[in-house]
This record gives structure tokens, C-alpha cells and sequence, in this order.
């Protein structure tokens, strides 16, 4: 059985997967710490923790809760930003054999430049992943994710100052993701990343105010599920770059769900804190899977839910 995917077939580069099971951004941290209790290296890819040009402590605290089928979060990207990760992590992940892909968001368009040059022939790094829901107050506080054209120049100013394979991920707070992926693809992103959390609030009625200190977050978990694959399965339908569904897989048989609608690998996010080894139990149930029905290939599989007419 043959579960490789290339996450970047027309890139000079490419970005070989061992498989499609990938960690998501901010689920995983650096990975560092997974390293030390399970074979990071038997995934596909992992996906750093969103890093921003400097250091962040994140939002306060309560800044995750727990919620019927899922979780919101508003960590507001803690991390130790781009020289910490380029000097510290980078070293560690160029001597394993999983491609390490880094999240970057930008504050500003300019932002996204110069983190995308700071990883620039940097050992250790396989690939971009550019996360544009970060609200963009040059244009408005619109997300730059929400306007095809803003996503657009994020992307040409990336590739403007990088020679890596690009990961673009998309918010799923807009009416139809179809003209973001379109737009996005176009400007030359080598895959799409489908997608980010979705905008919640929970309210604790005891003290009669939201849960989270920053009032509202970001659902994830096997709520979003549906909407992930309604939107795989959207932007399948318009793009030729591989497709990464990211959104409420919890078992091998959600991944299956996601390649029948379209994508090329699964990144799992909220799985992993019910359980730290999730990756690595759903890639064993995939795998089963794929025995089990006489599947050779994840190629094999890929968009076969998808209408034909
Ligand atoms: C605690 C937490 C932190 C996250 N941090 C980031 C981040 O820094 N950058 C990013 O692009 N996505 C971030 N995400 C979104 C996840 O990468 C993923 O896209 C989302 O949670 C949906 O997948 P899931 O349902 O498998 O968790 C975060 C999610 C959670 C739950």
C-alpha cells in the first residue's frame, strides 16, 4: 500500500507526505514535546505553532473551553516568534525525517514578507503555511482571508520572498470559500489548507459574562466537521492544488470522509487534546481502513464522493 502524497507536485521542491496524517498549527506546539513520547516521525508532516515576527504572550486566560462536540479557543497566537524558532526549533527538526511545514501570520502584508524571507534556505523548514485570518486593519478589519483579492496579494508577497512550497489556509467565516481558493491558487499557492476555526462564544451564567477573558474564539473539534467537509468539498470543485482538510477529524474513517470530498491529507487538531497520540491512532485506523477495503492508494479514493455532472 502506497499512502505518500505530495502536497506541492508542480513546485520545484515539492512536499513529499509519508502519509496524509499532518498535526494542525497551535495543536501540536513545535512538536518538540510530542518527539519525546511518539515517533513524530511515522506523520506525514507537522505544522508549527502560528509564529509571528515577535515573541507574543497570548491572550489571558480563560482562553480555552471545552464545548458539546468541540472546543473554542482564543490563545491569540502565543509563541516565540520567528528568531526563537529559526535559531532553536529549526536545528531539531533538520534532523528528522517528517517534513516540518511553519505557520506564519503577518500583522500587515509587509509582515508576511518578512517572515516568509526569514525562512528563507532555512534547514529544517520543508514548507510555508500562510494562515490569513488575522483581521487586517489597512483594509478595514476585514480578515485578509474574507477578500479574495487581499488573500491574493498575501500569497504574491510570500512567494515574492520565498522559494518554498506554500500551504495557504482559509477561514471558513465567509459566504463561499470558492473565490478564496480560486484567488489564492491563482496567485500561486501550491496547496490550500480548508480551514481555520470558526467564530464562537460560550457564556459561563454563573458569572453572567463569556467564558474566554477575550469575549470570543474559535470552535473546533467534531462540530465543525460538516462545514470542513462542505467546504473541501466546495473548493475541490474549483482548484487543481492539493487540498488539506483542517476542521473536526477525530477517527480514520473522518480522513476517509475528507479524501472521498477532495483533500490530499487531514491535519489533526482538537483530536489531540482528548488524546496526545490521536495522530498517530488515526493514521492506524486509516491504514486499516485502506487494508481493510482493498485500497492501494490515497489517490485512489481522492474526490470519489464528488459529483461527476
Ligand atoms: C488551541 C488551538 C490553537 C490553534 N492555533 C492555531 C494557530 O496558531 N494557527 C493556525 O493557523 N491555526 C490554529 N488553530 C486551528 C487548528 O490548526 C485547526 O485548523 C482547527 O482547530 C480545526 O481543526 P480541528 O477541528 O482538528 O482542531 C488552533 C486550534 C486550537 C484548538
Amino acid at each position: 500500500m502506497d499512502l505518500t502524497v505530495n502536497l506541492a507536485p508542480h513546485h520545484k521542491m515539492e512536499l513529499r507526505l509519508r502519509n496524509p496524517i499532518m498535526t494542525a498549527s497551535g495543536t501540536f506546539s513545535n512538536g518538540i514535546e510530542m518527539s519525546r513520547h511518539h515517533d513524530v516521525e511515522a506523520l506525514g508532516a507537522i505544522v508549527s505553532k502560528g509564529t509571528t515576527l515577535r515573541p507574543r504572550r497570548g491572550n489571558d486566560t480563560p482562553r480555552t473551553v471545552e464545548t458539546p462536540a468541540g472546543m473554542i479557543n482564543s490563545i491569540g497566537f502565543q509563541n516565540i516568534g520567528i528568531g526563537a524558532l529559526v535559531r532553536e526549533i529549526a536545528p531539531i527538526w533538520a534532523r528528522w525525517s517528517v517534513p516540518a511545514i511553519v505557520n506564519i501570520m503577518g500583522e500587515t502584508l509587509q509582515e508576511y514578507g518578512t517572515l516568509a524571507q526569514r525562512l528563507e534556505g532555512v534547514e529544517g523548514v520543508a514548507g510555508i503555511e500562510v494562515n490569513i485570518s488575522c483581521p487586517n486593519v489597512a483594509a478595514g478589519g476585514l480578515e485578509f482571508g474574507q477578500d479574495p483579492r487581499q488573500a491574493a496579494a498575501v500569497v504574491r508577497e510570500v512567494a515574492a520572498h520565498s522559494s518554498l512550497p506554500m500551504l495557504v489556509k482559509l477561514t471558513p467565516s465567509v459566504s463561499d470559500i470558492r473565490p478564496i481558493a480560486v484567488a489564492v491558487a491563482e496567485a500561486g499557492a501550491q496547496a490550500l489548507t480548508v480551514s481555520n476555526t470558526i467564530p464562537a462564544i460560550a457564556i459561563d451564567v454563573k458569572k453572567r459574562r463569556p467564558v474566554l477573558a477575550n469575549v470570543f474564539g474559535g470552535l473546533s473539534g467534531p462540530a465543525v466537521k460538516p462545514v470542513t467537509l462542505r467546504n473541501v468539498y466546495l473548493a475541490a470543485g474549483v482548484v487543481d492544488i492539493p487540498i488539506i482538510a483542517s476542521g473536526g477529524a477525530m477517527s480514520g474513517t473522518d480522513v476517509v470522509e475528507f479524501v472521498m470530498a477532495g483533500a490530499t491529507a487531514v491535519q489533526i487538531g482538537t483530536a489531540s487534546f482528548l488524546d496526545p497520540a490521536a495522530p498517530w491512532r488515526i493514521l492506524d485506523e486509516f491504514t486499516r481502513w485502506c487494508e481493510a477495503e482493498g485500497v492501494a492508494s490515497v489517490e485512489e479514493i481522492r474526490g470519489v464522493a464528488r459529483r461527476r455532472d
